[in-house]
């Protein structure tokens, strides 16, 4: 497979290299189209991304973003909404033109039509340079979780209750309060992206890290069609390497 893997010390190495990763992108491509995940794991890249933004001036006045993925049935003022972490974390922080961000909008009327909209989107901003993603503790990127079969596009799709567990610290801790459906890119607006960088980090992300870059391809580890992209490379730390066959 094409994977490139890089193994850090710790989890703070890693959020520095990926966002020392995307600042050099963008000085590249000015123009740079970022794929954007939510997440506990990302919270030290975006950190980090802050960081060299403020220091160094890292430049993203004319570059675009879309996020992976939105909790259905809640607003982007939402607190617990992605586009809220998205505000707190990155976009308030940085010279993003306000007009460059897209997201899905879990509030819209009609879910299948505003899926339909972010794809236009994104086929209109030319396609996704960089998809930055996480993986979640059962293989889902975006929110495909782990499923008979999968769905190519942008999609309404129903959470399973680990995926809840992991997102309760954006509801006050209470996993009834995180919503049960999502709206998320699918596995072949991911695959498009022209590159992808994937992050996990720590011993509970190990085994489907191992089951992504060396078990089968299948629709039960939906991380594993990561195997047929031409450019993936994946960032982990010492604990979410540890099962890997080759370092
Ligand atoms: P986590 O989520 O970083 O909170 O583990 C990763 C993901 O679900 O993609």
């Amino acid at each position: 497979m094409m994977v490139e893997i890089s193994v850090f010390a710790g989890a703070g190495q890693l959020a520095m290299a990926l966002a020392d990763l995307v600042a050099e992108r963008l000085r590249r491509t000015p123009t740079l189209v970022l794929g954007l995940p939510t997440g506990r794991t990302p919270l030290g890249f975006y950190r980090q991304m802050v960081r060299i933004a403020r220091e160094a001036g890292a430049d993203f006045s004319r570059a675009t973003t879309f996020n992976l993925d939105e909790f259905l049935g809640v607003g982007p003022e939402e607190p617990g909404s992605y586009r809220q972490y998205m505000e707190r974390h990155l976009f308030r922080h940085i010279n993003i033109d306000r007009r460059h961000i897209h997201f899905l909008d879990g509030a819209a009327q009609d879910p299948a039509a505003e899926c339909e909209r972010y794809e236009a989107e994104i086929r209109a901003a030319g396609g996704i340079d960089l998809q930055v993603l996480g993986i979640g503790g059962n293989g889902h990127i975006g929110f495909n979780e782990p499923a008979g079969s999968l769905v190519a596009r942008t999609h309404v799709v129903r959470l399973q209750l680990q995926t809840r567990r992991a997102n309760a610290s954006l509801w006050g801790g209470d996993v009834t309060r995180v919503p049960r459906r999502a709206l998320s890119m699918g596995m072949a607006t991911i695959l498009h992206a022209r590159s992808v960088v994937l992050m996990a980090t720590g011993a509970e992300k190990a085994a489907c890290v191992s089951a992504m870059v060396d078990g089968p391809l299948t629709t039960r580890m939906p991380a594993s069609f990561l195997q047929l992209h031409p450019e993936v490379h994946v960032m982990l730390d010492r604990a979410a390497a540890r099962g890997l066959r080759r370092k």
